[in-house]
């Protein structure tokens, strides 16, 4: 299988839980590998600007708080098939549904405060990706 680089965030209710090295070794022990990493509270413009694919779903604007309510950290994560393996660690979006053992099973509080987000498609990654870092700030 191909080695991918995909987007990852922790979102603001798992920095506020000091989660970072829990959800970070969850990646680390399935295989990926964290070659870039930067933590900002994101403004309002910016929030919309990466959510900009969902601004006409009705929780938009709840998401856009949720993002924009505490720190975050942005990473590209590298590694085989890394889109799709970086999906099966955070598990199903609504916790609920979330397999064992996955980041929202284990950490999530609900749908909306789902702990991290990760790029859905190749094309979503480099995407979000270049929202966030330069080529130079990636080292993988
Ligand atoms: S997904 O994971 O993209 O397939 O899920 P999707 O249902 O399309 O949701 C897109 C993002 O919106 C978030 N979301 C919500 N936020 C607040 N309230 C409600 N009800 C809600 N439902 C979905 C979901 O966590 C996704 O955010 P990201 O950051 O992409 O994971």
């Amino acid at each position: 299988m191909a080695i991918e680089r995909t987007l990852s965030i922790i979102k603001p209710d798992a920095t506020r839980r000091n989660l970072t090295g829990k959800i970070n070794a969850k990646f680390e022990e399935n295989g990926l590998m964290i070659a870039a990493t930067k933590r900002l509270h994101l403004t309002r413009a910016q929030a919309e600007a990466f959510y900009a694919v969902h601004s006409a779903r009705p929780f938009f604007n709840d998401l856009v708080e949720f993002m924009i309510s505490g720190p975050v950290v942005a990473q590209v994560l590298v590694g085989e098939g890394a889109i799709l393996k970086n999906r099966d660690i955070m598990g199903a979006t609504n916790p609920a549904n979330a397999a064992p053992g996955t980041i929202r099973a284990e950490f999530a509080e609900s749908i909306e405060a789902n702990s991290v987000h990760g790029s859905d498609s190749a094309e979503a990654a480099a995407q979000e990706i270049s929202f966030f870092f330069a080529e130079i700030e990636i080292v993988a």
